[in-house]
């Protein structure tokens, strides 16, 4: 919807029951091949003010019958505009049946019914099913579901919807038709409708109380053997729920299908969930160690909501963290049981350092339950999901495993058929457990990232030992002050020889301390000698700690501390202090020196003994350019770039020789591919030898070569691209020649070809954007296709923090056309591209004004999407 007002905001505040009740919808879809016929019959129950008008929401609709019990209403007696239908006297109990015309081969949005490679599909959350039909489309009105759908049968023999099939069958003109029922109430985002040519792989599941399910993936025919992975991951995913949280499945059947087009990554409609087909299709080949880990991740969260969003509902979409930040701990907690816990756990904690810490830091910081919204769609962000997650964690710590479980399940006793806010949620946990938490609901209400400012002291004489913190919240737009946070922290206390001080029920030797004022002292007695503090272990809390350690006790937890997390956040603190450093000097025009401490330790850990290799792999891993950004008073991208490379290569170079056996060490020419946490440490431990490898400059011939037979002898994915991406990176002869084998091996697979456009825009070399700008034009590039736009213009500006921020701004120039191309287009994809603009404020002054100056042309154009003008909006503001 194009907007030429500005469009006015929703607030928490206002919210309304429904005034009407809403028992049961029967929904009748004839597709046809240029458009489709939708009649809803919906029997409502006036349950509020007998004055009020039925009020229904409708976009983009062609309506063409009301008929109110059994009457066909006449203009004048209803009233309808481009996006609200209103109906003044009605009954207090009536049937109300509305045909309107829909064009799903129009639809580029992909919200409502779209087609994508010609099945159709739908989305409907948050506010998708009003482009379908009239409807109060509001996710606490509930209502019992059924749909019959009739096609051509040769163009669409496959049917679906949500629930179970009860009839169907052939008619006349090669037509048929099914009939679906969905037994449970839900609110219309959940609803979904499929249409096509799709084969169905087929499985069992054998609930708890002996209730077969039958499972199936849906997918075209030429993935038929990549679902393999999925299925596997959806049956540990509903064993798992029932042995963590005594949760089984409820319905006779459960279907996933995958889609091409698709602008999240899937999404849980009642017993028919649907996939970005990323999150489905796997395969040794083609497929990399992190796809495999983001299906069964993706599998497990879309399974977990079934309970944690469907079953229990958001009252409205201020609580969307309510079924988000609580599906989210689910399926990393499901991660963290199936593979490793501290490398999940690191993976999370730099997803969130990266993305939700610079929300959070920006103009569009929110709370995890906001209070106001201008378009929902731009609410489904890393605030609402991931430090979403982080709270549900804390509580989880604070409450302890048994009385979160016993929390669980008075929430479901309470809340099941119902739609809820985040308020009961807590109220059920606190209840359950005995714990107070009501200043811990600040998490909710607050946004940006709470600071904490840590002092110790032992003395000797007393055996005692003091911690001291600090906390304070930096204000984010309309919280000026915020009030202290309830929060865990996680610590250890170790002494020289890494053994722990504490006594503690933890193989680790942690404890808990709980934080509640905004300065509070902790004191530990007989404490017997110096102890070393392994501060916030497993990141407890979704906090930045200001440095307060020497360079020397993290070397020192680095190599010793008992918790596995915080050995790596010691290190990776460590190189983001060395990396900052040398980038100053760098700004400076000064020499840069690498402090030798963090070379030394580092050339130590290459010689020890290597434990877990996924989690060694890690710790050599150099925080990225993104992240590092975040940390820099005033940002010089080119700076931390040249920066960041040079720490690279001087360690690549002074342990060439270790790199150069552990890459050796650990090639496995004759492996299976097999997806266990070793064969995946291993794979992840030589691929960062060979970016160690790779770092020299000039490179040597010999290590061009390595690379070379490490990209053309891989065999599966995850080894193909680390080497591709390096070539990539040298330019010139060594990149075209992979770049062209690359593209004939894939040019098949369009999942493998967002990788090949992902790779190519991610590249370092100087002609980078040149080479962005005319794989627009490539026959395999859409730009109506969300997952070639990521790979491709959001890889590059948001990733490629080196080449887009060119000081010329021609970086920001391409991102605001493809901005403005896409605000037409997919107004959700649009809004997200704008991201790597938002925090314009930090970046040296020639590079702000000109990001400033490209919001401000987007901000300027008429015809702006809500989704689209709320973001520039508020980063302007
Ligand atoms: N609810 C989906 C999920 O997190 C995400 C989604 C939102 C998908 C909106 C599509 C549209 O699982
Ligand atoms: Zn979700």
């Amino acid at each position: 919807m194009m907007q030429s007002e500005l469009p006015a905001p929703v607030y928490r505040k206002d919210y309304k029951e429904y005034d009407y009740h809403l028992e049961s919808i029967f929904l009748d879809f004839d597709l046809h091949e240029k458009l489709t016929r939708v009649t809803a019959r919906s029997r409502y129950q006036r349950t509020g003010d007998s004055a009020a008008p039925l009020l229904l929401f409708g976009e983009e609709l062609e309506l063409t019958r009301i008929v109110l019990n059994g009457r066909e209403l006449e203009e004048g007696e209803f009233s309808v505009d481009k996006t609200s239908l209103a109906i003044s006297d009605v009954p207090d109990d009536f049937i109300l049946e509305v045909e309107t015309i829909i064009y799903p081969d129009q639809n580029s949005s992909l919200e409502g019914l779209y087609r994508s490679s010609n099945n159709y599909c739908t989305q409907c959350e948050a506010e998708g099913f009003r482009k379908i039909t009239y409807h109060p489309d509001r996710p606490d009105v509930l209502a019992k579901f059924t749909t019959r759908i009739e096609s051509d049968l040769e163009r669409c023999p496959v049917m679906l919807a949500n629930g179970n099939l009860i009839e169907s069958g052939q008619l006349d003109n090669g037509r048929h038709f099914a009939v679906w029922e969905d037994p449970f109430p839900k609110p219309s985002y959940l609803f979904a409708l499929v249409a096509g040519r799709l084969v169905c792989i087929k499985d069992t599941y054998v609930t708890g109380s002996g209730r077969t399910v039958d499972l199936g993936i849906f997918v075209e025919e030429r993935n038929r053997d990549k679902c393999g992975h999925a299925m596997t991951s959806l049956i540990k995913a509903m064993r798992w729920d029932e042995e963590v949280y005594g949760l089984e499945y409820d319905l006779d059947n459960f279907m996933i299908v995958a889609v091409d087009d698709f602008n999240m990554g899937a999404m849980e409609n009642k017993g028919l969930n649907i996939f970005n087909s990323k999150y489905v299709l796997t395969s040794p080949e083609s497929a990399t160690d992190a796809d495999y880990l983001g299906v069964e991740g993706v599998v497990g969260h879309e399974y977990f909501h079934n309970w944690t969003g469907n079953r229990v509902t958001c009252r409205d979409w201020f609580q969307l963290s309510l079924k988000e930040g609580l599906t989210v701990f689910r399926d990393q907690e499901f991660s963290s049981d199936m593979n490793s816990r501290p490398v999940k756990r690191i993976e999370d904690v730099r997803i969130l350092k990266n993305g939700q810490f610079r929300e959070d830091s920006g103009p569009m910081a929110h709370p995890v339950r906001p209070d106001s919204f201008v378009e929902i769609n731009n609410f489904y962000t890393a605030t609402v999901y991931n430090k979403g997650a982080e709270v549900i964690r804390m509580i989880h710590s604070l409450v302890g495993p048994q009385r979160f479980r016993a929390g669980m399940d008075l929430y479901f006793a309470r809340h099941d058929g119902k739609a809820v806010t985040c308020d009961d949620f807590v109220a059920a946990m606190s209840d359950a457990s005995g714990v107070d938490l009501d200043q811990f609901k600040l998490w909710y209400s607050q946004a940006g990232t709470p600071v904490l400012e840590v002092e110790t002291e032992w003395n000797s004489a007393s055996s005692k030992y003091r911690v001291d913190i600090r906390q304070t919240c930096p204000k984010t737009p309309g919280q000026p002050v915020k009030k202290p946070f309830h929060m865990p922290i996680k610590i250890g206390l170790i002494n020289r020889e890494g053994r722990s001080l504490l006594s503690s029920e933890h193989a680790d030797g942690s404890m808990t301390l709980e934080l509640r004022e905004s300065s509070q002292s902790f004191v530990f007695d007989h404490i017997e000698e110096q102890p070393v503090l392994s501060f916030l272990r497993d990141f407890s809390a979704p906090v930045r700690v200001e440095k307060f350690q020497s360079r020397k006790e993290l070397a020192f937890l680095g190599s010793c501390d008992p918790n596995l997390f915080n050995r790596w956040d010691s290190i990776n603190r460590l190189g983001c202090e060395v990396i900052l450093e040398v980038t100053e000097s760098m700004i400076k025009g000064n020499t840069p020196v690498i402090d030798e401490l963090f070379l030394q330790s580092l050339a130590q850990s290459l010689e020890a003994p290597i434990g877990d290799k996924a989690l060694f792999a890690l710790s050599l891993q150099l925080p990225a350019e993104t992240t590092l950004a975040q940390e820099m008073a005033q940002v010089h991208p080119e700076q931390l770039h040249l920066a960041k490379r040079y720490v690279m290569k001087t360690i690549g170079a002074k342990n060439r020789e270790c790199f150069m056996r552990l890459y050796e060490k650990n090639s496995e020419p004759h492996q299976d591919h097999a997806i266990t946490p070793e064969a995946m440490g291993k794979r992840s431990l030589r691929n960062v030898c060979l970016a160690y490898l790779m770092s020299p400059d000039p490179l040597e011939r010999d290590m061009l070569k390595l690379c070379e037979d490490h990209y053309f002898q891989a065999r599966n994915m995850t080894d193909a691209i680390a080497a591709f991406s390096h070539l990539v990176d040298v330019g010139g002869q060594a990149a075209e020649k992979v770049i062209d084998d690359f593209y004939r091996r894939w040019s098949k697979d369009p999942l493998v070809l967002d990788k090949w456009f992902s790779l190519q825009a991610m590249s370092r070399s100087e002609g980078t954007l040149d080479r962005v700008k005319s794989l627009l034009g490539h026959a395999a590039f859409s730009i109506k296709n969300p997952n070639k736009v990521r790979a491709l213009i959001a890889t590059f500006a948001g990733l490629n923090h080196y080449r887009f921020h060119r000081p010329d701004g021609s970086g920001y120039r391409f991102l605001g056309d493809r901005i403005l191309e896409l605000n037409g287009i997919n107004p959700q994809i649009a809004a997200r591209l704008l991201q790597p603009l938002i925090g314009w404020r930090r970046y040296e002054p020639v590079l702000k004004e000109k990001m400033k100056g490209e919001l401000e042309r987007v901000a300027a154009q008429k015809e702006l999407s809500r989704d689209v003008f709320e973001i520039v909006s508020k980063s302007l503001a």
